[in-house]
């Protein structure tokens, strides 16, 4: 009897064509799982009025692990005018079914790591003093608060007087007091100490795990002294009990520009939700982009895995598709690391890395070439080829690093 369950859900667009090449590396690693695909995204909506159905919730809600590709979301009024003629006007509101996924299972831990595999031409250079060039080996796993913060959704656009007067209570709100209904918009940035410790707890716990040397926490205390403040005070208590791993403090700015400067002094990177949003997407532009940006969403109890990437629904028809699988296959490793089988997912790190290294196959982002059919034509991979090129590294039993891909 296969050891696991795996909840499938590939949405739309190019998540059906990257999940099942995901799954074709995990088998060629001997992960024994139980599939069983779950409906999310688009088609659910037209057709049901609802892109999470609660079937796909409950399988869930059973099997604790999910992968998932991707969804496509459009803005109110296309959404309304998509929905199946017999559901419209019946009061149906689209919400992001993998933003309801975070809130339905509390995955407040949201997990991307970034890691440039020698030989991408993709990945970030940088000019040496004496001439010549360098390519930094990143490796850094950013830690980001999934369902708080910025991100909380309590906002207003003309706040009612309930808000105003709450707000007047506040000394620095004076300026805006008398700022017109239309003209003022408030977002609020909420930080709760049990999420505030659970993210933290995270990083340092996979820094424990992996062999990372250090946490950096990546806010901006000095200027956002309550949310910001509460972050940094978590982050010391819990480093407490992680003595062997010294806690680094660096503001979002400056994070942004030593980015560039020193990226591979960083190692785990924990962050609020919308600074963890922002340094996850820049470091992700170091590695190589959406192509190889993989992530997880853990909770308590659920766990979900996805590449970063959308649906690209102007790549969704081509047939052999062309994208970038790893971002996917990467997910897919981040979920054995998860289910404790991290020996399959160095194995499936290590045979990406020596396809990258071997430079034979690469997908049209990897060779900067438009993404179209044409890009297989001047010598682009398809997908399913790039797979094949992991697959035959994995058949080959490529060598897996010492202690994995950690420094
Ligand atoms: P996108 O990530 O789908 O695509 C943006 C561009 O990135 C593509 O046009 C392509 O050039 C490149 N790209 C994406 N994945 C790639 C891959 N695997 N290999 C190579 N290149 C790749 O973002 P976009 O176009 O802004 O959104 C498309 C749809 O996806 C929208 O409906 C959006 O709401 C949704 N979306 C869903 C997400 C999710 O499911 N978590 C995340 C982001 C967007
Ligand atoms: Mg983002």
């Amino acid at each position: 009897m296969a050891r696991h369950t795996v909840v499938t859900m590939p949405g739309d667009g190019i998540g059906n064509q990257v999940l099942p090449e995901a799954i074709r590396v995990l088998d060629a690693v001997g992960f024994e799982a139980n599939y069983i695909h779950a409906d999310i995204g688009w088609e659910c909506w037209i057709s049901e009025g609802n892109a999470l159905p609660e079937r796909t919730v409950e399988l869930l809600h059973r099997h604790k692990v999910g992968l998932f590709g991707a969804i496509t979301s459009k803005p109110k009024k296309e959404a309304e005018a998509e929905l199946s003629p017999a559901l419209k006007g019946k009061g149906y509101q689209y919400f992001s079914p993998i933003v309801s996924l975070r809130q339905r299972f509390n995955l407040d831990v949201c997990m991307r790591p970034c890691l440039s595999f020698p030989g991408n031409p993709l990945n970030f250079i940088r000019q040496r003093p004496e001439g010549g060039f360098e390519e930094p080996r990143v490796n850094v796993v950013v830690f980001r608060q999934n369902t708080e913060g910025l991100y909380a959704g309590v906002e207003w656009s003309n706040p009612s007087q309930q808000v105003r007067e709450a707000l007047r209570s506040h000394p620095k709100f004076k300026p805006f007091e008398n700022v017109a209904g239309e003209d003022l918009a408030i977002s609020v940035r909420i930080i709760t100490r049990p999420a505030a410790r659970r993210i933290c707890e995270a990083a340092f716990r996979h820094a424990r795990q992996f062999g990372y040397k250090s946490v950096t926490i990546c806010e901006k205390p000095n200027v956002l002294r309550e949310t910001s403040g509460l972050m940094e005070e978590v982050a010391k208590q819990v480093q407490r009990r992680y003595s062997e791993i010294p806690l680094w403090s660096t503001n979002i700015d400056a994070q942004t520009m030593w980015l560039t400067k020193n990226p591979e002094d960083y190692r785990v990177i924990v962050a609020s939700n919308l600074f963890g949003d922002v340094i996850s997407d820049a470091f992700a532009g170091l590695v190589g982009g959406l192509g190889f940006a993989a992530s997880g969403n853990i909770g308590e109890e659920v766990a979900v895995f996805e590449p970063t990437h959308g649906s690209a629904p102007k790549y969704a028809e081509l047939d052999p598709p062309i994208v970038n699988p790893i971002a996917m296959i990467l997910s897919a490793a981040m979920m054995l690391d998860h289910l404790g089988e991290r020996d399959k997912a160095e194995k499936i790190r290590a045979a990406i890395a020596a396809v990258v290294a071997a430079g034979k196959a690469r997908t049209y982002d990897m060779l900067r070439l438009p993404g179209s059919a044409k890009a297989l034509e001047q010598g682009a991979a398809s997908t399913t080829e790039m797979t094949d090129a992991i697959l035959e590294k994995i058949g080959a039993g490529v060598e897996v690093m010492a202690g994995g891909v950690a420094l």
